[in-house]
């Protein structure tokens, strides 16, 4: 399977009639335990947190997806990180890239440091603060590229070069691109992350998240996670994960070519003080997005200088929702500091860049000039 091109594997990994009736989509098995056929002994399951056929072939899709040898699916993104991180222990080091979404955040700050695990952020893109910050004790870096809202990106080749040779893992959150558009594992990640909810369900149904890992410890130490801490993803919403990855490819190409389109007319506009997309020649990492993106996608943010100037573009839109999230097919608008980054106090968003004229977009896979046409008459109301 791993030799077909990436629109095949996303119709067809993991996505192979059911042995038992032939049925050519996965079945949702919706069954919380199984029966055993002797002593300890069983036809693969035995209880669904431990595992569950419909979950079991979301994992496979996903591991190949993303190039690595398994993958664990959990029942949100935050999930996923929880479990990435809870098995350090206490004196382990954590670095982290220093503006990631503010749940992650709040999780690092209010709960994982409770277990003596020190915390770190650093601005991964300057790679001789990375040196820095490296030392024994350091066991991951994590990694978000691009960052959310502030679409900055790390060179994740070097950081994984960097921190292999100080003895560490990288791990990659790889929500804002997709498999479609970027590739950790084949950069050096040894581990890479997702929000499901985002553009690999891509319809705005379901939360979900998956720890694609590299080594079989990897998929040891997942497994346990879901097993020990119980928060998997059910049946039920890993068939809609299934059922969204079969479009992935697709959707990706037009999300991509809308990010494009309203990236360019966005650029261009008087009341558009800045705008944060790597595709444009005007960001100053966009040598870096060439290089280690399959394209640009389709978020960006902008500056449009006061909250009450995002308070009047949002009320004004009428194609794209004024709503948290990002990745489905519809178009989303999001004022960053009262919503993904709202956790965090005033004086971190000021340090991070997140100010309160930012408004994030999630540029969804509707014609392209509906949503530019939408989106002058929403800047005519700032
Ligand atoms: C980059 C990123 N990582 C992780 C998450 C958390 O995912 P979830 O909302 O599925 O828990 C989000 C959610 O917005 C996100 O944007």
């Amino acid at each position: 399977m791993s030799d077909y091109k990436y629109s095949t594997l996303a119709v067809h990994a993991g996505q192979y009639p059911d042995p038992l009736t032939g049925a050519v989509n996965v079945p949702v098995y919706l069954s919380s335990t199984f029966e055993l056929t002797g002593i300890a002994s069983d036809r693969g399951w035995d209880y669904s947190r431990a595992g569950n056929p419909t979950r079991d072939r979301l994992e496979e899709a996903l591991a190949a997806l993303e190039g690595g040898l398994n993958a664990h699916v959990f029942g949100s993104g935050m999930a996923a990180i929880t479990a990435l991180v809870a098995p350090l222990h206490a004196g382990d080091h954590l670095i982290c890239s220093h503006n990631v979404y503010g749940g992650t955040a709040r999780l690092l700050d209010q709960v994982i440091r409770h277990f003596g695990i020190e915390i770190e952020y650093v601005d991964l893109a300057n790679l001789d603060a990375l040196r820095k910050a490296l030392k024994p004790a350091t066991k991951l870096v994590h990694v978000e590229t691009p960052t959310n809202p502030l679409m900055q990106l790390t060179d994740i080749a070097a950081v994984a070069e960097i921190a292999h040779a100080a003895g560490a893992e990288i791990s990659v959150d790889n929500t804002f691109l997709s498999p479609a558009l970027q590739s950790p594992i084949a950069l050096g990640a040894d581990i890479v992350m997702h929000s499901t909810t985002k553009f690999l369900n891509g319809h705005s149904d379901g939360l979900g998240g998956v720890l694609v890992g590299t080594k079989p410890e990897h998929g040891e130490r997942f497994y346990l996670m879901q097993k020990a801490m119980g928060g998997i993803l059910s049946p039920f919403e890993s068939y809609l994960v299934l059922r969204g990855i079969k479009t992935l490819a697709l959707r990706m190409k037009q999300h991509d070519e809308n990010g494009r389109a309203v990236a360019a007319f966005l650029a261009e506009h008087p009341k558009v003080k800045t705008i944060f997309y790597p595709g444009l020649a005007s960001h100053p990492q966009h040598e870096l997005a060439v290089r280690q993106q399959k394209g640009f996608g389709s978020m960006m943010t902008l500056d449009l200088g006061t909250r009450e100037a995002v308070g009047r573009f949002l009320g004004a839109l009428k194609v794209f929702l004024n709503a948290e999230s990002l990745g489905g097919v519809e178009s989303l608008a999001s004022h960053s500091a009262t919503t993904t980054h709202a956790a965090l106090t005033e004086e971190r968003r000021q340090e991070i860049g997140i100010t309160q004229g930012l408004v994030r977009l999630s540029v969804g896979i509707e014609d392209s000039e509906d949503l530019i046409a939408d989106l002058a008459q929403a800047l005519e109301a700032v």
